[in-house]
């Protein structure tokens, strides 16, 4: 058998679920989201060898062995790796091509994917115009939607019962695999069959860019929770990389020149319908790297609203540095108390609306007034607090010439000496934005990982935010452990196709490299016992930040010592000048 295509592993990756496949071999007990037996790989009489169902991978807590669904029955069966892929191939299943690249089965699964959502928004909007969903149509209207709204961002109603979306596909000829693929139904436990996961709600299909539907948001017609219900994270659909209503705004924000971005659907709806169209939401989360990505294709300015309560708090206007970073201009309009634009819009007008966005304020002079306001009386104290919170986002303006007018304006208004300040920003600077520059090639000592790399390896594998925060704020390159890096590189790959759980496919990809595999394994252990998974991740990226800077001052420093003794006084006056510059940068 010539080389398996990673295509096929990930197949049986996705057919095989690694806790029935487990429990074929040893008695499993639940123990809070995982499975504990007793390790069939070392000798012990209490349990320490888990099976966890979210990540597909085991882990022995006392032997140290690990891997996902392949690597159990390689080691319990005494497989070589093809040996094993063929018997899990089959009781998955599916056939193993004996030359790589045939045929393209993830594009594939992605168009069946877009296809079952498709087919569960036309369902959906052909219930909605039956008399079972006059409360869902009553609701509508009284929010203000009128029919053609509703037609072209196809709202619809998932109708009460258990089955009615999967009796509908079958008909359509949709598999029940692919129905759960995309999250349309839930696979119940104990032999029930699957059932659907939207049931009694009004369905928001949510649209990609180009305006396939990913995945729905449903909402509740009556004050229960959760207000609204949304679909799980599938190969077509990650949270942190969509934008609601972008299909429809992209042209309008094209035009017009900037991007209102606002929190829920229905803040996107309504406005659209009063003809303001060139509108976004985040569905409620901190934006990411990857959405703000997605709108710098159209424009470079971003206009945010929030509602009063939002607009006071200095702490919630630091998520919107991330769109500074990545050079946009940013501006807050605030609505007064109580309303959001989808309230604000219908209760008085979208003219209304157009004069708030108009009186919008760049985001510099907006949290500088925020600031002076709470931090009131001129006291150094209080002044050293409003440059603490003000720094930070202005040394992530991107543009030189800018960024030196809101120091001079941040100067004035605080009556501090300009200079100060530019002394001060240079600390958060490096802070913020140290490139490692010299490559070290610090050999991969197997084992021998400083924590935070492992750390961080460990939540990158978990969630792919993370992964995204990490890339984003600080590099791969950062990671100076060649195994650790080979991961996080392998990782970017896997996560720029995939969006599933990440642990038991990158376990496979490094099937002939046994020490990142215990990297890895380790990294998983670590991270997801940690509490505070925010905190260390960001704890982790300053501490390797600060400890490269380090190591470079330190390689700097040798070459330095190697130039002195050969008396290359151009070398010498460079290394010099770096240093300097590192020292000045270096938080101290
Ligand atoms: P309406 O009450 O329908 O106007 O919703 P809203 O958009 O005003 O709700 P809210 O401001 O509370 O939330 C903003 C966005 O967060 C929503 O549009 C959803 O995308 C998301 N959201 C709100 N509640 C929930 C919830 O219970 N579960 C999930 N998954 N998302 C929610
Ligand atoms: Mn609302």
């Amino acid at each position: 058998m010539g080389k398996i295509p990673q295509e096929i592993i990930d197949r049986i990756l996705d057919k095989l679920d690694i806790v029935e496949v487990v429990s074929e071999y040893l008695p499993l007990k639940a123990a809070g989201r995982s499975f504990k037996a007793c390790c069939p790989f070392h000798n012990e009489k209490t349990p320490s060898f888990v099976v966890s169902p979210d990540k597909q991978i085991f882990h022995c807590f006392g032997c140290n062995a690990g891997g996902n669904v392949i690597g159990f029955v390689m080691k319990h069966e005494n497989l070589s790796f093809p040996e094993a892929i063929e018997m899990m191939a089959g009781r998955a299943g599916l056939e193993i091509p004996r030359t790589s690249g045939a045929d393209d089965g993830t594009s594939s699964l992605v168009k069946q994917l877009y296809e079952a959502n498709n087919t569960a928004a036309e369902y959906y909007q052909e219930k909605l115009g039956t008399p079972e969903a006059k409360g869902a149509l009553d609701y509508l209207r009284q929010r203000g939607l009128n029919a053609e709204t509703m037609k072209e961002f196809r709202i619809g109603y998932a109708p009460d019962g258990w089955e009615n979306l999967q009796k509908y596909c079958k008909k359509k000829n949709i598999s029940a695999d692919i129905l759960r693929k995309a999250g349309l139904s839930v696979k119940s436990d104990k032999g029930r069959n699957d059932y659907d996961r939207f049931r009694n709600r009004i369905t928001f299909p949510i649209f990609n860019e180009r305006g396939n539907i990913v995945a729905f948001g449903a909402r509740i017609m009556t004050d229960s929770q959760p207000k609204y219900l949304n679909s799980p994270e599938t190969t077509v659909y990650s949270k942190s990389g969509i934008l609601y209503g972008l299909n429809f705004s992209k042209t309008a924000i094209r035009e017009e020149g900037r991007v209102l971005i606002v929190e829920g659907y229905m803040d996107v709806i309504i406005p659209y319908q009063n003809d303001i169209r060139n509108v976004v939401a985040t569905s409620g989360t901190a934006l990411t790297a990857r959405q703000v990505a997605l709108l710098k294709k159209y424009t470079d300015t971003a206009v945010v609203v929030f509602d009063a309560d939002q607009a006071g708090e200095a702490a919630s206007l630091r998520g919107l540095d991330i769109l500074i970073a990545n050079g946009l201009t940013v501006y807050i309009a605030a609505l007064p108390e109580g309303e959001d634009p989808d309230s604000f819009v219908r209760g008085c007008s979208g003219e209304a609306f157009r004069k708030v966005i108009g009186r919008a304020k760049d985001l510099f002079d907006y949290k500088l007034d925020l600031l002076l306001r709470k931090f009131s009386g001129s006291g150094i104290i209080e002044r050293a607090k409003v440059v603490n919170e003000m720094l930070p986002t202005i040394v992530k303006v991107t543009n030189a010439v800018i960024q030196s007018a809101y120091l001079e304006k941040l100067a004035s208004r605080l009556k501090l000496n300009e200079a100060a300040l530019r002394k001060e920003m240079s600390k958060v600077k490096a802070d913020y934005s140290f490139k490692y520059e010299e490559k070290t090639r610090v050999s991969s000592i197997p084992g021998n990982y400083r924590n935070s790399e492992i750390y961080l390896l460990g939540l990158a594998v978990l969630d792919k935010d993370m992964y995204d925060t990490m890339a984003g704020e600080m590099g791969l390159d950062m990671f100076i452990d060649e195994t650790v890096k080979k991961v996080m590189f392998l990782l970017r790959d896997f996560y720029r196709s995939e969006k599933g759980p990440a642990a038991g496919k990158i376990l496979s990809r490094l099937e002939d490299d046994e020490n990142a595999k215990e990297a890895v394994l380790r990294g998983i252990a670590k991270a997801d016992i940690t509490g505070d998974k925010d905190k260390v991740l960001f704890d982790c990226i300053a501490h390797i930040r600060k400890e490269n800077m380090e190591y470079e001052l330190k390689n700097l420093t040798t070459k330095l010592k190697h130039a002195e003794a050969v008396r290359d006084q151009s070398a010498v006056n460079e290394l010099l000048a770096r240093i300097n510059r590192l020292h000045k940068e270096k938080v101290t």
